[in-house]
């Protein structure tokens, strides 16, 4: 029997759970598109491993299903290679599917994770662009300008009677200029008419960063969804339909385990109900003995998984900042602590912790509205205290250890902070 489950970045689910409305939201964008009324571009922020990126993919796969032009590019990453580089550099591809009508799905998807080759071989080529329905020949110049190619686009689109979705992930690490570039150019088509339609997704704190590095007419055109966590109703749909789906049933007792040690948190959903099914093996009734077995192993998916690649984008001082956060989560038994109580801990002036706080924040791991933070990733805090500090003892110098440290410890994904629930950790 197949394990139908997904974990992974920009893994596609086996069933995409709570985002329907969201889903309608957007078909109902595309509908206004083609009608030729203005539509609104979408953006969705939410946390690391939450499903920003595949519920991006499929909106992409759903315009394509519709003979439109989709794409999905990333923002960020490094100089030269920015989302506007990456979409000139598709560019070719793009208007000769969109010029003979050869938009499969397949086909741009390969334009889209050929991009880093594509830009490499035409950055010293001297290339050209086809466009038009009879695949006229315009010398453009490489790059090719981005508003200059979005207008080719739009109006090849139109001529044909789509649209061209244009989803761009990881918002959060934008520059100025391709920020700029898109209040621009999102500006440009509506006023003309040209059937483009953007959507975003990024870290929660990609609203703000936005209005930091200036752009209000972006933030104020674009509508913006957080992404929350699947409800328990989602969740149990999330795992029971494909388990049945691969021929297996799951018991009563064993499914609300699921559900409440994974918070409704999609990856761990996916890692979770995966590492159970294996456990299960070749017996077709999923059990809690399954579920028990499957447990240990999750330390290490989180731990490479999201976990990890937030920790691997902290600096030093953040990292003793997350474990002085942890331990005072830990000592006091709480989902919250407050600011001053860690800066205590790490033996800092506010003024010199706020910083480090900040940036934490920035990057999505800590919440801190209000005057109390709480970590916002399900088991986070223990993923410090009993991984990280024992793999980086540095971070844990000059901090004062938990009340309550053990010479080893077994993790267990709990709630964000609540250490209570991790066995072997209380008093
Ligand atoms: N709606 C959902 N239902 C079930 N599983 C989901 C859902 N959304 C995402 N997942 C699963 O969660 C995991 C993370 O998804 P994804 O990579 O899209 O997250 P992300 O928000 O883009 O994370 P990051 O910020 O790290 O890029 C994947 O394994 C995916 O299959
Ligand atoms: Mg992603």
């Amino acid at each position: 029997m197949f394990n139908p489950f997904a974990p992974g970045p920009a893994t596609q689910p086996p069933l995409l759970a709570g985002r329907d409305q969201l889903i309608q939201n957007m078909l109902d964008e595309f509908d206004r598109v083609e009608r030729g009324t203005g539509a609104r571009p979408m953006a969705f922020t939410g946390l690391r491993g939450v499903g920003k990126t595949v519920l991006l993919d499929h909106l992409v796969d759903r315009a394509i299903e519709r003979g439109w032009a989709g794409l999905r590019l990333q923002a960020s990453s490094h100089e030269g290679n920015d989302s506007l580089t990456q979409l000139t550099a598709v560019g070719d591809t793009l208007m000769n599917m969109l010029a003979t009508g050869s938009a499969t799905g397949k086909a741009l998807r390969r334009g889209a994770s050929a991009i880093d080759g594509i830009s490499v071989s035409l950055a010293g080529a001297g290339a050209s662009l086809k466009f038009g329905k009879d695949g006229t020949r315009a010398e453009l110049g490489i790059p090719m300008e981005f508003d200059a190619l979005l207008t080719a686009l739009g109006e090849t689109a139109r001529d044909r009677g789509v649209g061209v979705f244009i989803a761009i992930d990881e918002l959060q690490g934008c520059s100025r200029s391709e920020l700029l570039t898109f209040g621009r150019t999102m500006q440009a088509a509506n006023s003309r008419h040209l059937p483009i339609l953007y959507a975003f997704a990024g870290l929660p704190s990609t609203r703000e960063h936005m209005v930091k590095i200036d752009s209000v007419t972006f933030t104020e055109r674009v509508e913006w969804s957080r992404l929350q966590y699947l409800t328990p109703t989602e969740t149990a749909t999330a795992i029971e339909e494909p388990l049945i789906g691969s021929g297996r049933r799951i018991d009563a007792g064993a499914l609300e385990m699921l559900v409440e040690l994974t918070h409704g948190y999609p990856f761990l959903v996916q890692a979770a109900s995966k590492r159970t099914v294996d456990a299960a093996g070749a017996s077709d009734l999923v059990t809690k003995k399954h579920v028990m077995a499957a447990l240990p192993g999750l330390t290490e998916d989180l731990a490479e998984g999201v976990y990890g690649a937030s920790w691997s984008r902290t600096a030093p001082q953040e990292r003793r900042f997350l474990y002085a956060m942890s331990v005072a989560t830990f000592d006091l038994k709480s989902d919250e602590v407050a600011s001053s109580e860690v800066y205590r801990r790490l033996g800092l002036t506010g003024k010199q912790a706020s910083m480090y706080r900040a940036r934490l924040i920035e990057r999505g791991l800590i919440d801190g509205s209000g005057r109390r933070l709480a970590f916002t990733l399900p088991g986070f805090g223990s993923f410090v205290l009993q991984h990280r500090a024992v793999m980086e003892p540095e971070i844990t110098v000059g901090i004062e250890p938990p009340a309550a440290r053990r010479a080893s410890v077994e993790f267990s994904p709990g709630p964000a902070t609540s250490n209570k629930s991790i066995p072997g950790l209380e008093l």
